[in-house]
């Protein structure tokens, strides 16, 4: 599937969630390399992007080669979203994402993230704001309300269109679900109804082919992926690779390690890498003594020296 989003073309319906923690510059190009055809930053608290804070600053890091990239804001102001909406703008990238769906109760407790489920005419504002300041095509990623009594995700999705939104990213749970729980397609099939709008549907699609499966069901317009693609990003590109051999982890995640390299200066994080590269040994035969090793390491360099050593042995095999 193909189809416009501002002047960006999406090349086929696979989309890499945002992830605080996990979806920075390094790992989005992988995915990318791995058949992701749009990506989601981590997402950016407006007021410390707007007063210019280093760790917010730090999360504007991208480059031509991982292009289309959508960047996420949060925020409960209506003003400050709108601020930080003309700055990212000033990026290149191919959209600002309003973050609708947060659970954490420090993000909530401020009525971002996903209390604005239960509010609708703030959401309104918020969108309507960035909608005004924003030169990017603007998207809002939901969740399906705020608990089983409040499932507002086809009235915010309308009202999200009418100020201006160019797409919809739903998790099929509300906010009390958390991330557990069945999956709630029929509201993600009244939220593609209730707009024109292209609508990812998003949460617990654990394989391509699931994805696949899902798109043919509802006919969503995308697909959206975050858990099961840590550790696995060729969970994008289908084909031979979906139950990789150790080689291929290792030779995936030496990638991953290059790309830490080359944009994380000095060096990457330790705690970071450490955790997305548990995640390629995930189902695996020796994954827990492998995990072992990496948890045991107190630097960067010597997790990187673990994992060249291990490739060199698996590889000789
Ligand atoms: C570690 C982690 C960090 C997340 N950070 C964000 C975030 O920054 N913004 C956001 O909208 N959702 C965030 N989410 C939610 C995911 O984007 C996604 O909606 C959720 O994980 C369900 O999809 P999945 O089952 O494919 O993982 C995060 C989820 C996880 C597990």
């Amino acid at each position: 599937m193909i189809f416009p989003f501002g002047t960006t073309h999406i090349k086929n319906p696979f989309v890499l969630a945002p992830m605080a923690g996990c979806t920075d510059l390094p790992f989005r190009l992988l995915c990318r390399e791995h058949g992701a055809a749009l990506c989601y930053s981590e997402m950016i608290d407006c007021h410390g992007l707007v007063s210019q804070e280093q760790e917010c600053l730090d999360l504007l890091l991208t480059n031509a080669a991982e292009q289309p990239v959508i960047m996420q804001l949060y925020g409960n102001d209506p003003f400050m979203m709108g601020e930080a909406a003309a700055i990212l703008s000033e990026q290149p990238i191919a959209g600002i994402d309003i973050n609708m769906g947060c659970p954490m109760e420090k993000i909530v407790q401020t009525g971002a993230g996903a209390a604005l489920m239960k509010n609708p005419r703030l959401a309104e504002k918020i969108i309507t704001s960035v909608c005004n300041t924003s030169t990017k095509p603007v998207t809002v990623k939901i969740r399906t309300g705020w608990n089983q009594h409040t499932i507002t995700a086809p009235e915010i999705s309308k009202i999200a269109e009418g100020a201006g939104a160019q797409a919809i990213a739903i998790h099929g749970r509300t906010w009390t679900d958390g991330f557990t729980g069945p999956i709630d397609h029929a509201v993600i099939v009244q939220t593609m109804k209730s707009v024109a709008i292209p609508v990812f549907a998003n949460g617990d699609i654990t394989s391509h082919e699931e994805g696949l499966a899902l798109l043919r069901k509802i006919g969503c317009a995308g697909v959206m992926i975050g858990r099961a693609a840590l550790g696995a990003p060729w969970i994008f590109s289908g084909g031979v690779n979906q139950q990789p051999s150790m080689a291929y982890r290792i030779k995936t995640l030496l990638r991953h390690l290059e790309l830490a390299e080359t944009h994380l200066v000095p060096e990457p994080s330790l705690s970071k890498i450490r955790n997305h590269a548990w995640k390629y040994f995930r189902g695996t035969t020796n994954g827990p003594a492998i995990r072992k090793q990496i948890d045991a390491t107190t630097t960067y360099p010597e997790l990187r020296d673990f994992i060249h050593t291990l490739a060199e042995r698996v590889f000789q095999q």
